[in-house]
């Protein structure tokens, strides 16, 4: 079997953060999104990886390499345009060939890994199998009708869905999913859905099955659901102290400290991840916080946030919760008179001031 993981995509809803990254590598906990994807197809004993890769691959090749890293073999498969899933299943044919694969959207987390589902996909060998999830917010994603365990129907984001089961960004396909990609026709958005090829393959009597999965699974496309994968992702963490901290901070539950890094009169509360060469200096840090190397916090308070490489956060008076921070990017209260808000801000960004 092979893996085919889906690193394009322009990440729109992580703007202005995915102007200058792949959202597959904005870190949660400190690692790219995509690092997950690989590991987990990796723990399932799937050793030949493509990768689907767009506009970011020079940055996706780079932060991946061979693949050497994790012990499998990374062969880059370059998309023409971002025309949907089922596209991306055409531009890999000739790479995975007559084998059968797992597909793996890049900016997906699947916390239990999906080594049993890889398992019962190869023994029962069905033509396709799908992962079901129960959600909130069932009209953004592909939605599934069943009878029973049977599947009916799938419908790519409805905006009256039927049910709360969305298609959950793994699928396990034969090469029988090339026949359905090739009958399809682009989507109203412009798109070829993997979800119309899959309900082409029920139509046309294949056997699909589905697994509803209990576990927590995150589509990290928005902050929301970034932050939320930061949250349980950094609650698996445990205590690691590579820096240094002084005598008068104090260090709470699980708190992870890169080398280099200094705590001075500050507490931390975990879950909390703090990278490389930080200096977090008369400040507090909160739960579910991950900090990335080369970050200073100096006189301020930050909570359930995650700040990439290369920022400072300085004197700033109320605490700062719920934020994506770039990097290279500096939040600072000024002294000097008059005492205004003074802003430059990328497109796309967002501020909020109460
Ligand atoms: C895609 C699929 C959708 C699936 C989702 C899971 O949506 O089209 O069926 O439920 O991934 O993450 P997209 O994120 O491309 O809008």
């Amino acid at each position: 079997m092979k893996g085919l993981i889906l690193s394009g995509g322009k990440g729109t809803r992580l703007r202005p953060i995915t102007y200058t990254s792949a959202k597959q590598l904005v870190p949660v906990a400190n690692k790219p999104i995509l690092y997950y994807a690989i590991e987990c197809i990796r723990n399932a004993g799937i050793h030949e990886i493509g990768i689907i890769v767009g506009d970011t691959q020079e940055e996706i090749r780079s932060a991946v390499g061979d693949g050497s890293m994790w012990g499998v073999n990374v062969t880059y498969i370059p998309q023409s345009a971002p025309l949907g899933l089922a596209h991306a299943v055409m531009t890999a044919e000739e790479y995975l060939g007559d084998d059968s694969f797992v597909m793996y959207l890049g900016d997906n987390i699947v916390k239990d890994g999906i080594t049993p589902l890889v398992k019962d996909f190869s023994k029962h060998t069905p033509n396709a199998q799908i992962l079901l999830a129960h959600v909130r917010n069932p009209q953004e994603f592909g939605v599934a009708e069943l009878d029973g365990d049977r599947i009916v129907h799938l419908v790519e984001k409805p905006s009256e869905p039927k049910t709360d089961l969305a298609l959950v960004g793994v699928y396990m396909f034969d090469k029988r999913i090339f026949e359905a990609v090739h009958a399809i026709t682009p989507s109203a958005r412009g798109e070829y859905e993997i979800t119309d090829a899959i309900q082409y393959l029920i139509d046309h009597g294949y056997e699909v099955k589905s697994h509803v999965i209990d576990g927590w699974w995150k589509d990290t496309g928005k902050l929301d659901d970034m932050l939320e994968a930061n949250r349980i992702i950094l609650d698996t963490l445990s205590y690691r102290m590579d820096g240094i901290a002084d005598a008068s901070s104090i260090l709470n539950g699980k708190v992870d400290i890169g080398k280099g890094s200094r705590i001075l009169r500050s507490e931390v509360r975990g879950p909390v991840i703090i990278g490389e060469n930080c200096v977090i200096e008369d400040a507090y840090i909160g739960p579910f916080t991950s900090i990335h190397d080369d970050v200073r916090i100096l006189h301020s308070e930050i909570e359930h946030s995650i700040v990439l490489s290369h920022s400072s956060i300085i004197n700033i008076e109320q605490r700062i919760s719920d934020s994506l921070i770039g990097r290279n990017v500096e939040v600072r209260k000024e002294e000097r008179r008059p005492h205004v808000y003074r802003f430059m801000l990328g497109d796309n960004s967002q501020v909020s001031i109460s």
